[in-house]
């Protein structure tokens, strides 16, 4: 190229761009984090973790590389690394073989099951940290649903007054917001209603608003003992993944129900429901970085085929931008990390 066919290129563009050259910006490092307009930080994390009975070290969960299932005083050593790293929560899943498991789940509404325990030494030992405990029964099935099976199906109305009656339980041992991941039809009113006949106005209830039957759910369930143990599928209950129109009816009524917090689960498949929920309703709305997403990443990280601390970052933030409140994710301490 001459230099004066040059010169004529750069007055074409010029005159093409009005002069507005979107280059201009992306020149250095500074310029680039001065105009960010979406920024993680770790206030926006909360760290789903897994406990399970006895002591001795964290155990590994195959499926889930850097994930493991931790003693009641792991647990509590998780919770101290998440006040010094800026976690606000840690949501508490428990780890249950086969024993403790029945066809009514009745072992969820133990008050010193695990995630009670565990609550208790956390709200004792680190008070600072919020604890999120979800109310499902999945964990604690010989079926591995989330409900009570009655006559073959999921019994929607005897579901609820067991979950109301778990979400009692672990609001004494002290958690401080209920996660209701069940997906059945009022739970969040008669959830609420219980908590405050028995004094727990304080407790806050995050509805799994918009949860979907979704294949990303497969090593969480490893992770709890689930996965072995499930008949069948949950999407009797779950949601559909081509819909978007039910996710707003669901969060409208979820929130009239007195939701405090919603969430969409998963999320990177979902971000647009998590969008468009976010731009309908004044309220927090978080996401839900499933295992299936985790687990995906980390493998692709394993055999060197991406840069898992920048894919991770890159993740993050599009739940963000896409407008979440925050993001359940077995990424928040080395994000947290990462951010420091
Ligand atoms: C239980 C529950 C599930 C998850 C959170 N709560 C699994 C399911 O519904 O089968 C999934 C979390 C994850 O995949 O990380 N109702």
């Amino acid at each position: 190229m001459t230099g004066r066919e040059h010169r004529d290129t750069t007055r074409a563009i010029d005159a093409a761009t009005g002069g507005r050259r979107m280059r201009r910006l992306r020149q250095n490092e500074w310029s680039r984090r001065l105009v960010r307009e979406t920024r993680l930080a770790p206030a926006d994390l909360i760290w789903p973790i897994f406990v399970r009975d006895g002591d001795g070290a964290p155990e590994p969960v195959a499926s889930m590389p850097g994930v493991h299932r931790h003693s009641v005083a792991g647990a509590v050593e998780a919770a101290r690394q998440a006040r010094d790293l800026g976690i606000p929560v840690l949501a508490l899943f428990p780890f249950n073989e086969g024993g403790c498991r029945d066809e009514n789940g009745s072992e969820a509404l133990n008050p010193d099951n695990l995630v009670c325990r565990a609550t208790r030494a956390i709200k004792t030992a680190v008070p600072e940290v919020g604890i999120l405990c979800d109310v499902a029964l999945d964990p604690y099935t010989s079926h591995g649903h989330d409900g009570i099976v009655h006559n073959g199906r999921i019994d929607n109305d005897r579901s609820v007054e067991v979950l109301c009656r778990q979400a009692i339980v672990q609001a004494e041992a002290g958690c401080d917001i209920v996660g209701p991941s069940d997906m059945m039809d009022g739970r969040v009113a008669l959830i609420r209603q219980a908590l405050d006949d028995t004094g727990l106005q304080d407790t806050m209830i995050m509805s799994y608003a918009a949860k979907y039957a979704s294949v990303f759910y497969s090593t969480f369930r490893d992770a709890v003992g689930s996965s072995g143990v499930l008949k069948g599928d949950k999407r009797t209950y779950q949601m559909d993944m081509g819909n978007c129109a039910e996710a707003l009816r669901e969060a409208a009524q979820d929130i009239d129900e007195g939701a405090d917090m919603i969430m969409v689960k998963p999320g990177l498949p979902y971000l647009d429901v998590l969008t468009r929920l976010v731009q309908e309703f004044n309220i927090p709305c978080f996401a839900y970085q499933t295992s299936g997403e985790y687990s995906m990443m980390m493998a692709a990280a394993e055999r060197g085929w991406l840069d898992g601390d920048a894919a991770m970052m890159e993740v993050l933030t599009a739940y963000k931008r896409a407008g979440a409140a925050g993001i359940l994710t077995y990424f928040a301490p080395r994000a947290a990390t990462a951010l420091a």
